[in-house]
C-alpha cells in the first residue's frame, strides 16, 4: 500500500474477532483536506455475503469509501462498524489495524508480485497453505491454464516485479492470492481497469469465484464487471446518490441509466 500511514491503534485497541462480513457505515463525514468533505452523513448498511459495487464520477469518493473501511484514514464525523461472528459489533476505531486488515481482501489496479516461484506469490495469501490448496485456489480463479503453459508450472520463477507476466497474468495470480486468504471481505478497486476488454472478460470467472457466497465491494470502470452485483450504489454529492440492483437502477432512468448506457454506446462505436 502507497497510502501515507496516518492512522496508528489507539492506546486501549482490541483484537478484532472473525467478522461476518456485515458492516455498518453510520453517518460517515470525511475530508482529506479539512473544509472540503467527500463523504457527507453517509449511511450505509452492507449484509453478510452481499456483493456491492460503487460507481459514478472519477473523483466521487468511490475509493474514499473503501479507504475509510480499511482505516487508511480517521473519520471525520460518524462510525463504521463490523458484525462479528458472536453477534457483536466493533468500531473500526477500536481495534487494532492488523487485526482489522487482516480479514480484508484488497486488490487494486496492480498488485505486487516479487520475485520468486509462481507458488510462493500465491501462497503469500495464506503461508501455511498446501501446494494442493494454492493449486486449488489458482484452479477456481482459472489461473491454473495460464500456470500450466508454462514450462516450469507453478516452479516458474517470477522476474523482479513480475515483468515476464502480462497485466492480466499478474491480477489472475493476485485473484489466486486473494481466494486462497479467504478474506471475510473482499475489495476490489479498479482491480481490472489495467486490463484490456478481452482480458477482462476472461478474468471475469475468477471475479465471480471470489464473490460466491463472500461480502464484497467493487468498484470497476466497466460495468459490466459489476452489473451482477446484489447492490449497486452510484456516488455523488457526497453520498449515495442513487442504489438497487442493475435492474432497478435502469428502470429508474436516471444516473446509473445514462452512466450505463453511454458505456454501451460507447462500445458499439
Ligand atoms: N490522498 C488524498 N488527499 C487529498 N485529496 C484526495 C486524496 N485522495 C482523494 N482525494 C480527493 O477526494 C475526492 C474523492 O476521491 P476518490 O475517492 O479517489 O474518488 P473516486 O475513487 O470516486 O474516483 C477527489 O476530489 C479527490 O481528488
Ligand atoms: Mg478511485
Amino acid at each position: 500500500m502507497d497510502e501515507p500511514v496516518i492512522v496508528d491503534d489507539a492506546p486501549d485497541a482490541e483484537t478484532l474477532p472473525d467478522i461476518t462480513g456485515e458492516a455498518d457505515f453510520e453517518d460517515v463525514t470525511f475530508a482529506y483536506e479539512e473544509g472540503t468533505n467527500v463523504l457527507e452523513h453517509m449511511n450505509l448498511h452492507v449484509k453478510a455475503g452481499e456483493s456491492i459495487a460503487l460507481v459514478g464520477p472519477t473523483g466521487a469518493g468511490k475509493s474514499t469509501v473503501i479507504n475509510l473501511l480499511c482505516r487508511f484514514y480517521n473519520l471525520n464525523g460518524g462510525r463504521i462498524l463490523l458484525h462479528d461472528k458472536a453477534g457483536m459489533t466493533h468500531d473500526i476505531n477500536k481495534v487494532t489495524l492488523h487485526s482489522l486488515r487482516s480479514q480484508l481482501g484488497i486488490m487494486l489496479q496492480d498488485s505486487f508480485i516479487f520475485s520468486g516461484t509462481l507458488m510462493d506469490n500465491i501462497r503469500y495469501g495464506r503461508l501455511d497453505a498446501t501446494d494442493s490448496e494454492v493449486k486449488e485456489a489458482a484452479r477456481r480463479v482459472q489461473a491454473d491454464e495460464l500456470i500450466r503453459r508454462l514450462p516450469m508450472g507453478y516452479q516458474t520463477e517470477i522476474k523482479e516485479r513480475g515483468n515476464n507476466l502480462s497485466q492480466g497474468e499478474k491480477q489472475l495470480i493476485a485473484f489466486a492470492r486473494t481466494l486462497l486468504s479467504d478474506p471475510a471481505i473482499l475489495i476490489l478497486d479498479e482491480a481490472t481497469s489495467s486490463i484490456d476488454t478481452q482480458t477482462e472478460k476472461r478474468l471475469q470467472e475468477g471475479i465471480r469465484e471470489m464473490l460466491k457466497g463472500r461480502t464484497s465491494i467493487i468498484v470497476a470502470h466497466r460495468l459490466s464487471t459489476i452489473k451482477n452485483c446484489d447492490r449497486i450504489l452510484y456516488i455523488s454529492n457526497k453520498g449515495i446518490a442513487e442504489a438497487g440492483s442493475h435492474e432497478e437502477l435502469m428502470a429508474r432512468r436516471g444516473l446509473y441509466y445514462q452512466l450505463y448506457t453511454a458505456q454501451v454506446r460507447e462500445e458499439a462505436a
